[in-house]
Parts: structure tokens; C-alpha cells; sequence
């Protein structure tokens, strides 16, 4: 109607989520569009531990689009920054019928401000781009009223985003066509599916990945015979496996397939040329441990993944949790700030049996994780109602906050 029309200022705020594949994506086959050469499978983690807030406003008094990231202002006119912003107003546009059109025409003609914070430490190295991107999209589609399915919009910001679009257990599909239509995230399972899983992040440098994943993955596909094999053969198959290891909430075979999956991941890199190097002597002191651990107990208790940056992420049950804790504390003494290694769900202790310490804890190296982050699967992302959280105020500058 004429009274929303004449709306000056709109305002939205989301949250969302990081996700970690257990069936890697590297590598496109368009690098504009962001199509991919095999399709991933991730598990959302929960956002009560790691998530993005983003504000979106749109004012008749803006001169110009501004963007924020975690309170130091960025380069709005980013190509990626740029791509969401296109796809999401077009969505707007296209949408037909309904009172709210013209209110929405004339906010489309605004200028936007944009803030985005992180829960967590950029510099930890955790991927922050998918939380990132899924939750810029959310709060721009919020502020322009789009309901369209929106992981197409979220992957052009990047490919790991379009899987922050849905809680659990998500399924990026690579999809057939050139115009990346049927390249879409789709839920495999809700986070409600399988309640015992656990999610312990161990935080191991504060260093900067060297290589981006969007470089490295582009010589891997120039260079790495191994890239293609895995795209055309193995995935395909895993993918299956992974599916139905999913639905069965089968940890042994979940396990073991992610562990595998994220070392052959590891093995194009080294495939590629010249060679990336993500995993360092600490991340595969790690993957020894978790071995050790597991052979000492006969079965998958633990089961490990890294992306492109030395940190792992382990994947267990909740009966392991406290003594695989227990065990990495050992293994790893804290240096300092010992009260802090252990931070988001809570972790009892355990005392470890002696005959366990003796096969698993071999070469203690201290103070070489910082800390461990206790998480679980968790939902998609969320509108955020409270106005108190909206990371911009009315005159659209980043609040002040305490
Ligand atoms: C190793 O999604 O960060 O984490 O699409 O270029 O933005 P771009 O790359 P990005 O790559 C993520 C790679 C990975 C594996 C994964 O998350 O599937």
C-alpha cells in the first residue's frame, strides 16, 4: 500500500551457521557461476557456539552501499559481496503479485548498509566465509521479503555457503547445468536425526591459511590427475555410502568414510602442482592419535577432518567425549590458561585408565592446541527478532556496544 511504500528505512538481522564437510568439494568447473566439480556432503555445526550475525538495512537517506566486517568497514563492491547482492534483488523483483510490491520496489532502489560479526576469532582459522556468505544472503532475502530457495544465491558467494543454508546433515549437488540451476544445497537430514553426535573443534594455529581455498583448488583442477579421479569415481560412491551411513546413524561407517574422505582431499592437494601443504606435523599428530585411539578401543570412537588450515575437527558420540577430551588434554597440556581449553558444551571429567594412557598418550606436545570447542549439529539460520541485537543502529552506522 501507498503508507508502506513510503517506508524510508528497513532493517533485518540473521544469524548462521559454519558447516564441516565429511565429503570435501574442491575444485570448479565454473569459477564465476561457482559450479563444482563433485558434490559434498557437510554437517552443520550449532550456532550457540559459532555463528555470524549479519545486519542488513536499506534507507532512502544512504548515499552509497557500505559493508562492516566485524566492526572495521570492508570493500562493499567485492565481485562475490557483489554476485548476492544482484541474485537476491532479482529474486525481489521477480516476485508478482501482492501488496507489499511497491514497498518493495522503492527499497530495492536504496542504497544498503551491511554489518557481519563473527562469534568466534577470525584469525582461529575456522571457516568463516560459508557462515559468512549463508548469512549475508539470509538477512538481505529477510529485508527484501524473498522466500526462494536461496542456496543458489549463497553458493555465488561461496560454494561452501550454499550448505550454511540448511541445519544437519546438507548435500551440495553438483548439478548438470551450465547456468548452475540444479547446483543447489539440499537437507539430507535435520540435526534432530542423529542426537548423540558430537563435534569437538580442536583449534591448533591462529596462523593464516597460506594458500585460499578458491587459488589452490583451481591449480589442484589444472593440475591433479588424483582431483579427477576422485570427482568422476570416488565421490560419486562415497557420496551413496555417506548417505546411507547417515540415515543408519552408523558412526563406524560415518566415521571411517569422513576420516578417509578428508585424507584424500589432503592427498590431491599434495597431488597438485606445485604441491599445497594444509595439514601440518601437529594436524597429523592429531590423525596418529585419533588412529591410536580408536585401535586401543577395537572399533571408531573418533573420527577426524580438516579443510585448508591445520585445525581439526573431530567427529564422536557423546559417551566419548569426556574421555577423548581427556585424552587430547594429555596429549597436549595446555600451557597456559588451562581453565579455558575446554569452551561451548559442557565436558565432564574423566580419568583415563592407566593401560590406555600408555597405548594412546605416546608423545605429549605441550601448549600445541589452544583450545577445544564442544559443538553438535544444529539448525539452519535464524531471524533474529530482538531489535537489541541488530548490529546497526537507525542512522544505519554500526551500534556502539559494550
Ligand atoms: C576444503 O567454499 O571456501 O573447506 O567456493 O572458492 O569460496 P570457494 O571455496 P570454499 O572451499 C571450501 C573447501 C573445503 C571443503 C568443503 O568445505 O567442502
Amino acid at each position: 500500500g501507498a503508507m508502506a511504500a513510503e517506508r524510508a528505512l528497513a532493517m533485518a538481522t540473521c544469524t548462521a551457521p559454519v558447516n564441516i564437510a565429511v565429503i570435501k568439494y574442491w575444485g570448479k568447473r565454473d569459477t564465476d557461476l561457482i559450479l563444482p566439480i563433485n558434490s559434498s556432503l557437510s554437517v552443520t555445526l550449532h550456532q550457540d557456539q559459532l555463528r555470524t550475525t549479519t545486519t542488513a538495512v536499506a534507507s532512502r537517506d544512504f548515499t552509497e552501499d557500505r559493508l562492516w566486517l566485524n566492526g572495521a568497514e570492508a570493500d562493499v563492491g567485492h565481485p562475490r559481496v557483489q554476485a548476492c547482492l544482484r541474485e537476491v534483488r532479482r529474486l525481489a523483483r521477480k516476485r508478482r503479485g501482492g501488496s507489499e510490491d511497491a514497498a518493495t520496489l522503492s527499497l530495492l532502489s536504496y542504497k544498503v548498509h551491511i554489518a557481519s560479526e563473527n562469534n568466534f576469532p577470525t584469525a582461529a582459522g575456522l571457516a568463516s566465509s560459508a557462515a559468512g556468505y549463508a548469512c549475508l544472503v539470509s538477512a538481505l532475502a529477510r529485508l527484501y521479503g524473498v522466500e526462494d530457495e536461496l542456496s543458489e544465491v549463497a553458493r555465488r558467494g561461496s560454494g561452501s555457503a550454499c550448505r550454511s543454508m540448511w541445519g544437519g546433515f546438507v548435500q551440495w549437488q553438483r548439478g548438470e547445468r551450465p547456468d548452475g540451476t540444479d547446483s543447489l544445497a539440499l537437507q539430507v537430514a535435520p540435526e534432530t536425526h542423529w542426537p548423540e553426535l558430537r563435534v569437538l573443534v580442536l583449534v591448533v594455529s591462529g596462523e593464516k591459511k597460506p594458500v585460499a581455498s578458491t587459488a589452490g583448488m583451481q591449480t589442484s583442477v589444472e593440475t591433479s590427475p588424483l582431483l579427477k579421479h576422485r570427482a568422476e569415481v570416488v565421490v560419486p560412491e562415497r557420496l551413496a555410502q555417506m548417505m546411507r551411513h547417515i540415515r543408519e546413524r552408523d558412526f563406524e561407517g560415518f566415521g571411517q568414510l569422513a576420516m578417509r574422505d578428508s585424507n584424500q582431499f589432503h592427498a590431491t592437494c599434495l597431488d597438485t602442482f606445485p604441491p599445497l601443504f594444509y595439514l601440518n606435523d601437529l594436524s597429523r599428530h592429531i590423525i596418529a592419535l585419533a588412529h591410536r585411539y580408536n585401535a586401543h578401543h577395537g572399533h571408531t570412537k573418533v573420527a577426524y577432518t580438516f579443510d585448508a588450515g591445520p585445525n581439526a575437527v573431530i567427529f564422536t558420540l557423546a559417551d566419548t567425549v569426556d574421555e577423548f577430551v581427556e585424552v587430547v588434554r594429555r596429549s597436549f597440556p595446555p600451557a597456559t590458561n588451562g581453565d579455558q581449553f575446554v569452551r561451548g558444551l559442557p565436558v565432564g571429567s574423566a580419568t583415563l585408565p592407566q593401560e590406555l594412557v600408555a597405548a594412546v598418550v605416546t608423545e605429549p606436545v605441550p601448549g600445541a592446541v589452544q583450545y577445544i570447542l564442544h559443538t553438535k549439529p544444529g539448525p539452519g539460520p535464524q531471524l533474529v527478532d530482538d531489535p537489541s541485537q541488530h548490529l546497526l543502529g537507525a542512522d544505519g552506522l554500526p551500534r556502539c556496544r559494550a
